[in-house]
């Protein structure tokens, strides 16, 4: 890559005007477009679906003395709505919607809704979801490589935050004995 040239600034600002309602999305984008927003609208599904679970167990959870547990659902469901509206913004930046049509959530989202009865249960359940989401953020971080460089630090970026839940999942089922 040493030796190549860098576009002239002419080419650069009459390339810019062409196609202006595209905004953020240049002719030098490189990625296939409706796969990637496919892709994000998934992991979108995904994190709305982990939002929700962690919500659920968070509430439930309240009553069996377990308060450090619940509370940490509750950062976690927060943190993965976070996730939702980051892609979100992403994906109108790529010049597509955001699918959050609730009919269809749970079927596209690749991380289940488990409801869980026992505290053991529910942390079990959102470890299988963490690493569920880690695994498919890998898969579309490979995905990306190079040609959108913009998503795939985005889905680094949450990638990160998905291993660190499943650590701490991990830390409370180790205390409670039964990992
Ligand atoms: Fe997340
Ligand atoms: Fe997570």
């Amino acid at each position: 890559m040493a030796n190549q040239q860098l576009t002239d600034v002419k080419t650069l600002r009459a390339r810019a005007r062409q196609n202006i309602e595209e905004g953020a999305v240049t002719s030098t984008y490189q990625a296939d477009r409706a796969a990637v927003l496919k892709m994000l609208n998934d992991a979108l599904a995904t994190e709305l679906v982990c939002a929700l679970r962690y919500r659920r167990h968070y509430f439930m959870a309240k009553g069996l003395e377990s308060k450090s547990v619940a509370d940490e659902f509750l950062v976690h469901s927060n943190q993965e709505l976070e996730h939702a509206d980051r892609i979100a913004e992403r994906i109108v930046q790529l010049g597509g919607a955001p699918d959050l049509a609730p009919d269809t959530l749970s079927g596209r989202s690749h991380a289940e809704y488990v409801e869980a009865k026992s505290l053991v249960d529910m942390i079990k359940e959102d470890l299988v979801a963490e690493r569920i989401a880690i695994d498919s953020y890998r898969e579309m971080v490979q995905f990306l490589g190079e040609n959108d460089s913009t998503s795939r630090r985005l889905l680094e970026q949450i990638l990160e935050v998905e291993e660190e839940h499943a650590e701490e999942l991990s830390d409370f089922l180790q205390d409670m004995c039964c990992s």
